[in-house]
């Protein structure tokens, strides 16, 4: 699916109207290093940060839901773009970790937490390409003029869905969240927008109890309802996400990499990136990581990849930046943004 305009080359440059007007991100205070993790689990500093790049995440207390942390990355972005959290339109939220299974939406906490009086709030769920579908959605209806502002956030507690005793998928994850605020205006923003799903994939990484396929009850197993994955197949989706989503989004605009300024894909594994840009030419320095710190936070880690970029003063007006979203679904996508 392609959610911009189908246009001749250069020409959609100059009319999508929805911008990234700030970002923010938010994580929890308390790090686990990879030596922490290897006292509980079978594995080491070394295996986990030549396997992946990552060196420590952090987890939430027990005490903090998504939308806890959520709330602090959405008031961080409002506070950038000195708009009241009355004034949005709508929050949605990007998350596979919500307060609570299935009802009400967690955004639904976070808008009354903000104090978003105005707001409608739903949810949306597509694991880590959660923020760039967002993004999508609410370019779409402030291109439409459904909505004049709003608040795409990713927020994610993965520390409750690890089974912690599977050294395969506990050391990749982390916890954390960001957000952007998006509104009108003319002068760049976000130009277009690629989404694509291969549900063949989908038992390759998911939680298979806790759903209506299959509800939990006194005999299921626990480590069910934990998050499973075939890494080596998801590895190589990956890949090749990577390669299609940047490949359509520069072919739709008439665009090549070196147009690009940055590229900021999902952070899952640094040797993911390192090689779609072996195989695909592409060079690696495009690319932002920060995955060291963080490890894979799912859908928070482009908005928190953002705003680490902004704060460091890596993104400037005019930049044309290429966001990369892949995971669970199999789902994957990307944004072209030219940045304000
Ligand atoms: O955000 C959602 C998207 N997720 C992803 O993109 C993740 C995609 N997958 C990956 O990034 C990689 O496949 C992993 C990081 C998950 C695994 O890396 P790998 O290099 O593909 O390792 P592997 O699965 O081929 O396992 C190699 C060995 C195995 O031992 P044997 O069977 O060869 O004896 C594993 O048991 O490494 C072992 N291993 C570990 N050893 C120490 C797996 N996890 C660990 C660990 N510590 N944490």
């Amino acid at each position: 699916m392609a959610t911009g305009r189908e246009t001749a080359s250069g020409s959609a440059l100059q009319r999508a109207s929805a911008q990234i007007v700030a970002v923010g991100a938010y994580v929890p205070p308390r790090v686990m290093t990879n030596d922490e993790l290897a006292q509980i689990v079978d594995t080491s500093d070394e295996w986990i940060y030549s396997h992946t790049g990552i060196k420590a995440r952090h987890v939430a207390a027990d005490d903090v839901a998504a939308s806890d942390l959520a709330v602090e990355a959405a008031r961080r972005a409002l506070d950038e773009a000195r708009i009241n959290p009355a004034d949005v339109d709508l929050v949605l939220l990007a998350t596979s970790t919500p307060d609570y299974p299935g009802l009400p939406a967690t955004a639904s906490i976070v808008q009354d937490h903000l104090g978003a009086e105005r707001a409608g709030a739903m949810d949306l769920v597509a694991a880590c390409s959660g923020f760039v579908y967002g993004l999508a959605t609410a370019s779409a209806f402030v291109d439409s003029g459904q909505a004049a502002t709003v608040l795409v956030v990713g927020a994610e507690v993965y520390s409750t869905i690890i089974n912690w005793a599977d050294r395969n998928t506990c050391v990749l994850f982390g916890d954390g969240a960001g957000a952007a605020v998006v509104r009108r205006g003319t002068g760049g923003g976000i130009r277009d927008s690629v989404l694509h799903s291969v549900g063949s994939g989908a038992a390759s990484l998911c939680r298979p109890a806790g759903g209506s396929r299959e509800p939990c009850n006194v005999a299921t197993d626990p480590d069910r309802t934990k998050l499973q994955m075939d890494g080596r197949q998801v590895y190589g989706f990956a890949v090749q996400a990577i390669i299609d989503t940047v490949e359509e989004l520069l072919r739709r605009n008439g665009l090549s990499i070196a147009d690009l300024d940055h590229v900021v894909a999902h952070q899952a594994n640094v040797r993911i990136i390192d090689a779609a840009c072996r195989r695909a030419g592409y060079p690696v320095e495009k690319f932002f990581k920060n995955i060291r710190e963080y490890a894979n936070t799912s859908a928070a880690s482009i908005p928190i990849a953002l705003s680490e970029m902004q704060t460091r003063g890596l993104l400037r007006p005019g930049h044309l930046v290429v966001t990369v979203g892949f995971g669970s679904g199999l789902a994957y996508g990307g944004n072209l943004i030219e940045w304000t």
